[in-house]
């Protein structure tokens, strides 16, 4: 009896002589764990990159051989060289035209489609009325336009990709380029015409073919829909065929409706990816993630929750561009398909899952004692809980370890600042476990954790009806306010909303 007793006790003896062991394994406290969280959470997912659309990261990712992508334009011949691609065809429709713009007569040659590119293959009809309207708060009048063909292609290959994360294709002063045009492509001080894309991607293709010698094939981003910059269209892609995107419907078009009804096609099914890119069609690398967050920056200068690189010294922006080269040489895209990686995005979904819910609950109002606060909290804390032998740091690092995936991580960034950000939760959760802490103090400390996690999923609205969408801003939509409260809306109300983006003359410049 005693014997086994005494058994017990060295078994849990060296189950707590065990922790110390565990954390020195992990290191101190990652800078910035919980944006880096979030980061990762938001990865290929609508939603959250839209709520966080200053993109501070890099992951290295791969398209799967055989992938379908869609590409709109004027012209009817498969596209050979550089060019946008969309992952929804719906988000394609709208660059399947030719247009008037600003003076200028239909380009009449693929010849002159490709001189101009971005002012007629690639730019939809909406964008330009927006940059051309004075008053973009209200509603631009849509130029002149005649119908071009929507372009279906395969992936020929498992392709090696960048993933630029935030609204990363957000043509605008916001920060929403701060990582393409700061850290990658150090043009921050240049001067920059009106839209700068067709520059920019020109310059992204090339850093990928010189400096990276061609093992990157393009870039994916974010605007109102996930995209890809193809630096090779002939090299990476199948051509499958191309529709003309004339007049669909056997009815006519409703007076003047026109306009709204395109935003809401195209708003529609982009929100069918608030949650992620589905199908398998892009998996993302995250044990080779490289963020700016990692470093020791400020990144926060400009006193909102929203990051900028744009005041970042040079020295920084080297580290992490020295970073990134290393990362894509060393980078084996193959053997990231080949092997079981670990799919930190999922963890970091379990966590939210687990605990989403309950903090927002805590904090509602619905509980008016400590009684009450306990009793909900029993139910989630009391599985890690010997009740022969409370010991909380025990208790805290049982709640910790729960997602630990089954190699237990490699100590990757992403390992570290999902573990460093589930530490918190249960830190918090057990330390509010106390009958003797005052429900005020128990809610302060609910409210500093609920700050420090910000999750994107606290801002969604409650289920739309099939008619509306739940609405944040996505380049080029949104007005302000609209971010710190997205509400369900319709195709009336949506194209109504312009102006969070900023004024649209100054896309992508300081100098219009
Ligand atoms: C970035 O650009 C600045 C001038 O615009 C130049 O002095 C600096 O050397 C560049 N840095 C890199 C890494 O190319
Ligand atoms: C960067 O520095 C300039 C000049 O000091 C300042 O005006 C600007 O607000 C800063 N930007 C941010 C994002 O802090
Ligand atoms: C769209 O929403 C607005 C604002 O809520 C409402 O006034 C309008 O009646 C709605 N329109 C339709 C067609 O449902």
């Amino acid at each position: 009896m005693q014997w086994s007793m005494l058994a017990v006790a060295v078994v849990r003896l060296a189950h707590v002589a065990a922790l110390p062991c565990a954390e020195a394994v992990r290191t101190e406290e990652l800078h910035n764990a919980n944006h880096i969280f979030n980061a990762i959470h938001s990865s290929m997912r609508q939603w959250g990159s839209s709520f966080y659309h200053n993109g501070m990261s890099l992951f290295p990712a791969v398209v799967p051989a055989g992938t379908q992508l869609y590409h709109g334009t004027g012209f009817q011949v498969p596209v050979r060289g550089l060019e946008w691609l969309a992952f929804e065809p719906d988000h394609s429709l709208n660059f399947a035209r030719r247009c008037k713009l600003s003076g200028l007569d239909f380009a009449d040659s693929e010849q002159e489609d490709k001189a101009s590119s971005i002012h007629t293959a690639h730019q939809p009809l909406i964008i330009n009325p927006i940059l051309n309207s004075e008053q973009h708060i209200s509603r631009p009048k849509p130029p002149e336009c005649v119908p071009g063909w929507l372009h279906t292609y395969r992936t020929k290959e498992a392709t090696p990709l960048l993933y630029i994360d935030g609204m990363s294709a957000g043509k605008c002063n916001k920060g929403t380029l701060d990582s393409q045009d700061v850290l990658l492509l150090n043009a921050s001080s240049e001067s920059k015409g009106k839209f700068w894309e067709k520059e920019r991607a020109d310059r992204l293709c090339k850093l990928a073919a010189e400096r990276w010698k061609g093992k990157i094939k393009g870039f994916i981003r974010m605007e109102a829909g996930f995209e890809i910059i193809m630096c090779s269209f002939s090299e990476s892609l199948e051509f499958v065929h191309a529709v003309r995107a004339g007049p669909f419907s056997p009815a006519p078009d409703p007076e003047d409706k026109g306009f709204e009804r395109m935003i809401w096609e195209w708003v529609k099914f982009v929100s069918a990816r608030y949650d992620g890119i589905g199908g398998g069609r892009v998996k993302v690398d995250y044990d080779n993630l490289i963020t700016a967050y990692a470093q020791e920056l400020d990144l926060f200068e400009a006193g909102d929750d929203l990051p900028r690189l744009e005041n970042v010294s040079a020295a920084s922006l080297d580290v992490v561009r020295n970073e990134i080269d290393s990362m894509i040489e060393s980078w084996d895209p193959m053997k990231m398909l080949n092997e079981h990686l670990i799919e930190w995005q999922s963890v970091a979904d379990m966590v939210v899952e687990r605990y989403g819910n309950l903090l927002k609950y805590l904090v509602s109002g619905a509980l008016t004692t400590t009684d009450d606060l306990l009793g909900v909290l029993e139910l989630t804390l009391r599985v890690f809980i010997d009740s022969d032998a409370r010991d909380t740091a025990a208790e805290v690092n049982r709640c910790m370890t729960q997602f630990d995936p089954p190699d237990g991580g490699k100590g990757s960034i992403a390992s570290r600042s999902i573990w460093d950000v589930t530490r918190r939760i249960c830190d918090t959760l057990f330390h509010i476990f106390d009958v003797n802490m005052p429900l005020s103090e128990s809610l302060q400390n609910l409210w500093t954790l609920i700050h420090y996690l910000d999750w994107s999923i606290w801002k969604k609205c409650p289920e739309c009806p099939y008619d509306e969408v739940c609405f944040i801003p996505m380049w080029p939509f949104g007005a302000p306010g609209d971010r710190d409260n997205p509400q369900c809306r319709n195709a009336t109300d949506m194209s109504r909303r312009w102006g969070y983006w900023g004024r649209p003359g100054a896309v992508g410049t300081e100098d219009g």
